[in-house]
C-alpha cells in the first residue's frame, strides 16, 4: 500500500476531528516481519485501563500474544477463516475478556459496554503512537476460554490484531479489495434521532 493510499483512509468527517480518530481504520495488510513495539504495547493498554467504566469497576481483562508465542498461535486457530487469511500476520493478539459477574454472582450489567469503551480507548491510543488495529468478533469464545481457562463469568468479547501496516499485495484478491474500499458511515443526522 503506497502513503497515498493510507492517507486515503482518513474518515470525510462533517466537522474536524482528532487526528487519530478521523485517521484509525482497520487495515488487514500487517507487516509480519516486524515485531511489536513493546512502550506502544503498553501504552494502548495503559489506555484501556484508564477508560471509565461503570462505579469504577473495571470489568475487563486483556490476553495479550505476541506474534510468535504459544498463546498468539492458539488465538489464531480460534479466529474464523476469514480472520485467520490475516491476522496471523499482526505483531499481536489481544482478546478483550468482560468480566460479566461480580464476585457476589451478580450480573455486571455494564461489562460489555465498559470493555468496549476500553478497546476503544485502546485503539485510539495505538493508532496514536503509530500502530494500526483491528478489531474482530469472529472467532470461536468457547474454544478461547477453554485454552486460556477463562473461569465462568469471564467472556471473550473481541480479538484485536494490532501492529504496522503491511503491504496489501499479499492478502487474498477479495481482502486486498476490502482494504481500498471507500470508508463510509450513515450520515451523522440519520443517527441523532433527537437532536432537540
Ligand atoms: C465488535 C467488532 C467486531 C468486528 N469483527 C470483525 C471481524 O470478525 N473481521 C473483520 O475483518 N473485521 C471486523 N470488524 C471490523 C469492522 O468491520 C470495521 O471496524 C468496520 O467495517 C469499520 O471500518 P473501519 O474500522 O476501518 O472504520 C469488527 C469490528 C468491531 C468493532
Amino acid at each position: 500500500m503506497t502513503l497515498a493510499d493510507f492517507a486515503s483512509r482518513t474518515a470525510d468527517t462533517s466537522v474536524p476531528l482528532l487526528p487519530a480518530l478521523a485517521e484509525r481504520w482497520s487495515p488487514r495488510a500487517f507487516d509480519a516481519t516486524t515485531p511489536i513495539d513493546e512502550d506502544t504495547l503498553r501504552a494502548a493498554l495503559e489506555a484501556a485501563r484508564w477508560s471509565p467504566s461503570a462505579a469504577n469497576s473495571q470489568p475487563w481483562r486483556f490476553i495479550v500474544a505476541r506474534r510468535g508465542s504459544e498463546a498468539f498461535d492458539t488465538i489464531v486457530a480460534n479466529l474464523q477463516g476469514f480472520n485467520q487469511a490475516w491476522a496471523g500476520s499482526a505483531g499481536a493478539l489481544v482478546v478483550a475478556v468482560a468480566e460479566t459477574v461480580d464476585a457476589e454472582g451478580k450480573e455486571r450489567r455494564w461489562a460489555t459496554y465498559d470493555l468496549g469503551q476500553a478497546v476503544a480507548h485502546l485503539t485510539i491510543q495505538a493508532h496514536h503512537d503509530g500502530l494500526h488495529a483491528h478489531q474482530m468478533g469472529g472467532f470461536d469464545a468457547e474454544g478461547l476460554r477453554a485454552a486460556f481457562e477463562l473461569d465462568e463469568g469471564f467472556v471473550p468479547v473481541s480479538v484485536t490484531a494490532l501492529g504496522t501496516l503491511g503491504s496489501a499485495d499479499a492478502l487474498p484478491d477479495v481482502l486486498r479489495e476490502r482494504e481500498a474500499a471507500p470508508r463510509t458511515r450513515r450520515p451523522l443526522e440519520d443517527v441523532v434521532v433527537v437532536n432537540a
